[in-house]
C-alpha cells in the first residue's frame, strides 16, 4: 500500500483529502500548517479529522507564518475556524509534536510520498535544513500552482501565493514532483447531487463530508452564484493512489517572486521545445473526473452501486 504524509492547512477540502488519504493509503503523518486559517485551527481540525477517522495517525504541529511576510488566510471560503458550517467533533487527541520539520527530516523513506496541500512552507524548512531530503523520499504530489487562472490573484493559486518563497524552493529542490493546479482541480467538481448522495448514506463520515459540501456550495453560491466546489486537495491523492485517473506531462515550473501582479505564479514553460529537457515536474492537465468521483464518494461511504466503475474505479 502507498505510504504517504499530508501537509495540510484544513481546510474543507483537506479534509476530504485526508478522509481518501486514509481510505486508500498508509497515512504514516499528518503535518499542519498555516493557510485556510490560522496554525492553531488548522492544527485542531486535523486532530479532529483524525478523531472522527478513529485513527491514531500522528499530527505534527508545523509553521505559523510564511518564510517572508506576514500569514494570510482564507477565512472567506473556510470560515475563522477552517471548517465553517461543520460540527465540531468532541475529542481528546493532542498533537504528537510541534516540530513538523524534524518530523519529516526523521520519518523520511525511499516509500514514504509527501502529499502537500497547503502552503509549502514546512517543506521549504525541511529543505533548507537537509537539501538531501527530497532524494530521501520519493516525492512530492502538491495541490498547487495553475496552468492559467488564479484564485488568491489573478494568475496565482491560493497556497503557492500564500507562500511564494517556500514554493520556489520546493519546486527547486530537485524532488520528484507531481503537481495538480488550479487548471486540474477546476475539472473536479462537487455537485448538491452529491451532497444527497452522502446525507442518504447517514454515516459519521459521510455526514460530516455533507455538511463539507454544503457550506462550499454556500460560499460558492455567495461569492459566484454557483452550488458548485472545485474539490481541490483529493486530487493530490488521487496523483498518487490513482495515477491512471490523471493525464500529466513534464514541464519546467517556476515560481514568479518579485512581479507587482504576479507574485505567486507559478510560471510554467508551455513551450513545446522546452518540455522535456527542462522539466521539474510532472503537471496534471486532465482528470477522469467520473471515475475519481466513484473513488472519493465510495471513501465517503456513498459509493453508486449503478457505477459502470463501480468495481474497478
Ligand atoms: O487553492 C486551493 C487550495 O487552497 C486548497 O488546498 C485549499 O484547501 C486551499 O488551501
Ligand atoms: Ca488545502
Amino acid at each position: 500500500m502507498t505510504r504517504m504524509i499530508v501537509d495540510c492547512d484544513p481546510g474543507h477540502d483537506d479534509a476530504i483529502a485526508l478522509i481518501l488519504a486514509h481510505r486508500h493509503a498508509e497515512v504514516v503523518g499528518i503535518t499542519s500548517v498555516s493557510g485556510n486559517a490560522p496554525l492553531a485551527a488548522t492544527t485542531a481540525n486535523a486532530l479532529m479529522v483524525s478523531a472522527l477517522l478513529d485513527v491514531d495517525t500522528p499530527v505534527v504541529r508545523g509553521a505559523a507564518r510564511p518564510l517572508v511576510g506576514e500569514p494570510i488566510h482564507a477565512a472567506l471560503v473556510h470560515g475563522e475556524s477552517g471548517l465553517g458550517g461543520v460540527d465540531r467533533i468532541a475529542h481528546e487527541r493532542t498533537i504528537t509534536s510541534d516540530d513538523a520539520v524534524g518530523y519529516l527530516l526523521d520519518v523520511a523513506q525511499p516509500d514514504i510520498t509527501v502529499v502537500a496541500v497547503g502552503p509549502l512552507t514546512n517543506l521549504a524548512h525541511a529543505i533548507e535544513r537537509d537539501p538531501t531530503w527530497v532524494k530521501r523520499i520519493a516525492g512530492i504530489s502538491i495541490m498547487g500552482g495553475s496552468t492559467d487562472v488564479g484564485n488568491a490573484t489573478r494568475v496565482a493559486e491560493f497556497n503557492i501565493f500564500a507562500d511564494p518563497e517556500a514554493a520556489a524552493k520546493v519546486f527547486e529542490s530537485g524532488a520528484e514532483i507531481t503537481m495538480c493546479g488550479l487548471n486540474l482541480t477546476h475539472q473536479f467538481q462537487t455537485s448538491d447531487a452529491l451532497t444527497e448522495r452522502l446525507r442518504g448514506a447517514g454515516t459519521p463520515k459521510a455526514t460530516f463530508a455533507a455538511q463539507i459540501f454544503d457550506h462550499l456550495h454556500d460560499r460558492m453560491e455567495a461569492l459566484i452564484g454557483r452550488r458548485a466546489s472545485a474539490m481541490h486537495d483529493p486530487c493530490a491523492v488521487l496523483a498518487i493512489t490513482h495515477p491512471h485517473l490523471l493525464e500529466t506531462e513534464p514541464r519546467a515550473v517556476a515560481v514568479e517572486l518579485a512581479g507587482t501582479l504576479t507574485r505567486g505564479m507559478t510560471v510554467v514553460d508551455q513551450r513545446v521545445s522546452r518540455r522535456r529537457d527542462q522539466a521539474n515536474a510532472k503537471v496534471a492537465y486532465g482528470i477522469d473526473a467520473e471515475r475519481a468521483w466513484d473513488v472519493v464518494m465510495e471513501s465517503l461511504d456513498a459509493a453508486d452501486p449503478e457505477s459502470p466503475n463501480a468495481k474497478n474505479p
